[in-house]
Parts: C-alpha cells; structure tokens; sequence
C-alpha cells in the first residue's frame, strides 16, 4: 500500500479506440482498480477529465519525474508518410510524440494489432504508411498484444504481471506474452472433435452449422492464430466469436487484414 504506483503514459495514434473500449470492460481485475489502485494512468486522452496544453504538459512533466520508470502504452500506431500528417495528436504528428515520449520510458506495451502489426490501415497499399511501433521504436522492451482488439483481461492480465514481478512476461519469437499467446484457437476450441472426426458447416445456415459443426470450411483461421479466446474468451468468458457462429478471422495475427479473405471458402 505504501509502494508509489507506476506512471503509465497511454497514446493514442491512428488506430479505431476499441482497444480503450476492451480494456475498460475487464472484469478480473476490474479497470477501474487497475486505473484507481494499481498504476498511475497520468496521460490518457480518451479517458483523462482534462484536455489542451495543459493535458499535453503532463508527458512532459512525467518524462522528466519519471525518467526510466514509466511505462510507456500504444494504442495505435503512427502514420509515416508525408511526414506523419495523417494523423495529428497536440498539433502535431503523432510520431513526434511517440519518439519523444518512448526515449525515457522503461517499457512499452503496444496494445492491439494496430500498434503490433500496423492492422487494417497499413492494408496494401497502405497509403498512410502506417507502421507498428517496433518498427519505429527499436532501443526499448515491446511487449505486444495483439488482437483487434485484445481481450479485456488479457490486456488487464499483461499490466498486472508487469507491476506484480516487476518484470516482463515470458515473450515469444514475435514478442507476445507466452501465456496469454502460447496456443492456437485451434489447440482449445470446443468445436475440435468436430474437426477431428471430420464434421464441418459448408454453409453458414445448414444442417451442420445448426448442429455446431466446425467452421473451417468457412474460412475459420483458427488453426493459425496464437490468442487465448477459445481459453480465456470474451465478455467474462462468455462466448467468442466461433461459440457465436463465425469462423475466427485470425485478428491478432501479423497482416490477417491482406492475408486472403475473411470468408474465403477452403
Ligand atoms: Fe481498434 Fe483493432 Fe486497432 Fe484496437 S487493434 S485500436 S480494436 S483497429
Ligand atoms: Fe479449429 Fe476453427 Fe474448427 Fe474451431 S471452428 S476446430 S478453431 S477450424
Ligand atoms: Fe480474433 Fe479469432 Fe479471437 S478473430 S477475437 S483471434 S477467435
């Protein structure tokens, strides 16, 4: 109780903010213990009360109190053609702030496909250039959550971890937390015995999608993609998007949005 709360900075570069509305619905931890009790969310312009120069300062004043102890979250990622006009955060290009914000911080989470792999904006020919924050910060620890957007408590899980053993987690070849990325949607669905014994849904509304066959005939990536929600799953655990009906489009996979259709049939 009596340890200072670690200051996170939150950017936010061009990017949809469903990240932000993920993370706010986390129920194990709650956010808002994560936001009141758990770290020091000083910058955060989704979610912060204030705004203008004075909310702008408050990187600054951070940079200079906490240099080396903060940590450092992207939502989004920075648009690098035409000298990063495209997207514009305190007047001016939002890759400005990231570099200037990364070059004091600890470590960085990149939050989501857009800040781990560039997402549906960096779709060819991705006119913006938009490019994921390892590729523009290369001296700091990145650790990546991927998704579009990540699952709540995997997002909350991440934090925790970080401020717990004060280190950070266990991170694949990619640079995604272990735990939370160490299996396919494959390896844990609940439809598996029905892939296996070779029984699949060859139309959305047919006799095998009634009977919850598998949906890898209708262009399911799960045997491709690394995330926890045949595991830890959405809303709570409630469902995800195969118990709702629809093959997973691998969203937190590098390129799923330039990688073959969503509803490509196999
Ligand atoms: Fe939105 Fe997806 Fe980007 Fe998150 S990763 S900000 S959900 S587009
Ligand atoms: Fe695998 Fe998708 Fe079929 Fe589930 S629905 S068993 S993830 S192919
Ligand atoms: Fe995304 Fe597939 Fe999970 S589409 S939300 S990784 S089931």
């Amino acid at each position: 109780e009596t340890k200072p709360r670690t200051p996170v900075l939150w950017l936010h570069g061009l990017e949809c903010t469903c990240c932000s509305e993920s993370f706010i619905r986390s129920a194990h931890p709650l956010a808002k213990d994560v936001v009141l009790s758990m770290i020091s969310l000083d910058y955060d312009d989704t979610l912060m009360a204030s705004a203008g120069h004075q909310a702008e300062a408050i990187l600054q004043d951070v940079r200079e109190k906490y240099r080396g102890n903060y940590i450092l979250a992207v939502e989004g990622n920075p648009p690098l053609n035409q000298e990063g006009m495209s997207c514009i955060s305190g007047g001016r290009p939002f890759v400005e702030q990231l570099r200037e914000t990364a070059a004091d911080c600890k470590a960085i989470i990149s939050w989501g496909s857009c800040a781990s792999w560039g997402c549906v904006q960096a779709a060819k020919p991705n006119p913006t250039q938009a490019t994921p924050i390892h590729k523009v910060i290369t001296d700091k620890p990145i650790v990546k959550v991927p998704g579009c957007p990540p699952i709540a408590e995997v997002m909350t899980g991440v934090i925790t971890y970080m401020l717990t053993f004060e280190r950070l987690p266990e991170l694949d070849r990619q640079g995604r937390p272990k735990m939370f990325y160490g299996q396919r949607i494959h390896d844990k669905c609940y439809r598996r015995p029905h892939f296996d014994a070779g029984q699949f849904a060859e139309e959305w509304d047919d006799e095998g999608a009634r009977k919850g066959y598998c949906l890898y005939k209708l262009g399911c990536k799960g045997p491709t993609t690394y995330n926890a929600c045949s595991t830890v799953g959405w809303n709570g655990g409630t469902s995800f998007p195969i118990q709702s009906g629809h093959g997973c489009i691998g969203c937190s996979e590098e390129n799923f949005w330039d990688q073959g259709s969503f509803y490509d049939r196999l």
